[in-house]
């Protein structure tokens, strides 16, 4: 009687474990199924958000910017999570764990951070909504940890390693979403 008393406790105790462990998968991967990147500048006026979210297998990538010179600007993920003003060499070069050339999506192959141009208008503001492919917010070729530099010119799509695109303007580190219920 005892015994079989013992072993139903430490079946119970397994299964208790075991949803213990599944609650917390499900929490951590709920926790960090978006990021956001807040870029600073060394140009007061500069400002941004960019908004990483994992939709199916890719993530969808929303950033506004403002206080941006108009026209077509520069606007990728790069290697290093790291925004020292005022030039931000620190971020390294675009993103590229796939050893691709440089390209603006749609071309496949391309560096996985190869978030081509966000066009600014006549007010200083821009908007860019894509979904980036090959990458995720938490899993394989994570998006945190990377850096989001906005450049002063456009990235002209071919130029070899990073499109031409001029200064760096504006950084920011992708870190994941912390919760909000
Ligand atoms: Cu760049
Ligand atoms: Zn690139």
């Amino acid at each position: 009687m005892t015994r079989l008393h013992s072993s139903l406790s430490l079946a119970a105790g397994v299964a208790l474990v075991a949803l213990a462990a599944g609650g917390l998968q499900s929490t951590a991967n709920a926790a960090s199924s978006s990021a956001t990147a807040a870029l600073q500048s060394a140009d007061p006026k500069v400002s941004g958000t960019v908004v990483f979210t994992q939709e199916g297998s890719g993530v969808h990538v929303v950033a506004d910017v403002a206080g941006a010179k108009p026209g077509l600007h520069g606007f990728h993920l790069h290697e290093n999570g790291v925004c020292t003003a005022p030039d931000y060499k620190s971020a390294g070069g675009h993103w590229n764990p796939g050893h691709a050339p440089h390209a603006c999506m749609p071309v496949d192959p391309r560096h996985a951070g190869d978030l081509g141009n966000i066009t600014v208008g006549s007010e200083g503001t821009g908007h860019l909504d894509v979904v980036l492919t090959g990458v995720s917010v938490a899993g394989a070729n994570s998006v945190i940890g990377k850096a989001v530099v906005l450049h002063g010119g456009e990235d002209d799509c071919k130029s070899q390693p990073s499109g031409n695109a001029g200064d760096r303007v504006a950084c920011g580190v992708v870190k994941a979403s912390t919760m909000e219920h």
